[in-house]
């Protein structure tokens, strides 16, 4: 094809507008563009590289014409819009959950499966951002060893939730500020909710996402679902945790990994060192949240061998979830189709 007709779906969400300053940044071939959200951004204008574009209500969008469309609106959006999108002749890189585990559908991350792009029928869906940073180490020495186990902890920041998520942090983090005392004592002042069941200001949720069967969350499902899948071993067994953190950006996974085969930790450094998309740092340089905000690689620290049952690995890994978790990941795929 020449340049590509591109839409972004939830244009102005923290993904959609990532999706966006990611395609200018790596100057993706864009003939036309065009930007779809809500009925409430109807109207608003977005200066981008290609000039002005007004934001057009996805329910009223006629979706002929789009060769590309990155879809970040949510699950419910993507159930219904998506196949229209396809149908109408663009492919559909989708960055919801509706479509990961269908059967004809990819879940690509870019660098460790781009394989399984080749067999898209339409949509292509971008795994959960949790998910995508662990896979950028766990994929490699899946590859190398054959990974039989995992046990993996998530530290997930709150724009994973989107805008509210973030707006919810600030917002609760100044008001509990003015009560450092109360802070300590017990006798702070609820300062609300946001998108979280309880406050994410100065706290941790040990729940992140909605329960959803056998006493795990949504969250904690896709870890286990799209692991398997990715990896395209469905005897994987993942123990996973999903948990809520005051950070704005970024997503550290804490796992633990047995394979087929023992694994030393100089073998499974020098592995992932070697991979694409991911930055090894040393222990005492730190790895965290805020290091991995705003750039493209995966950073991945404290490898190590495991202690009481040895011959496995245990490492650490953060990644900016709007980045390689969603946005670059998608764009990564729409590079590959054109
Ligand atoms: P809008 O800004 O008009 O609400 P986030 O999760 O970061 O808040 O982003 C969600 C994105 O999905 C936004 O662009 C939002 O648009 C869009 N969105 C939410 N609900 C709908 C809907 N019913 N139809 C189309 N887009 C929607």
């Amino acid at each position: 094809m020449g340049d590509p007709r591109v839409a972004i779906v939830g244009a102005t969400g923290a993904v959609g507008r990532t999706m966006l300053a990611i395609l200018e940044e790596r100057g993706f071939p864009v003939s036309d563009l065009r930007l779809m959200a809500s009925s409430r951004s109807e109207g608003r204008t977005l200066n981008t590289r290609w000039g002005q574009v007004v934001v057009e209500d996805l329910a009223k969008a006629n979706p002929s014409g789009i060769d590309i469309a990155l879809f970040s609106a949510g699950a419910a959006r993507s159930r219904r819009y998506a196949p229209q999108f396809a149908a109408a002749g663009a492919v559909v890189v989708d960055n919801s959950s509706a479509f990961r585990q269908a059967s004809r559908v990819p879940l690509v991350v870019a660098g460790v499966n781009d394989h399984a792009v080749l067999g898209h029928e339409g949509i292509i869906a971008n795994p959960n951002c949790t998910t995508m940073t662990l896979m950028m180490a766990a994929a490699p020495l899946h590859r190398h060893a054959g990974l039989a186990r995992m046990v993996a902890m998530s530290y997930q920041s709150v724009s994973g939730a989107g805008m509210g998520g973030m707006e919810a942090l600030m917002s609760q983090t100044s008001q509990l500020l003015e009560q450092r005392d109360a802070l300590v004592s017990g006798a702070w002042e609820d300062p609300g909710n946001g998108p979280f069941q309880r406050p994410i200001g100065f706290n941790v949720l040990p729940l992140a996402g909605a329960l959803a069967g056998a006493g795990h969350t949504d969250e904690e499902w896709k870890l286990v679902n799209e692991t398997r899948k990715i990896l395209e071993r469905e005897a994987i067994s993942v123990e996973p945790t999903c948990v809520r953190v005051p950070v704005m950006v970024g997503h550290g996974i804490s796992a633990t990994m047995w394979f087929d085969s023992p694994l030393d930790p100089e073998t499974a450094g020098r592995i992932i060192e070697e991979a694409p998309g991911v930055a090894v740092w040393p222990d005492d340089r730190v790895a965290t949240p805020l290091d991995s905000a705003g750039i493209d690689p995966v950073l991945v620290s404290r490898i190590r061998g495991t202690l009481g049952e040895p011959g496995g690995i245990s490492l650490w890994t953060v990644g900016d979830n709007l980045r390689k978790g969603a946005a670059l990941n998608a764009v990564e795929i729409a590079e590959s189709l054109v």
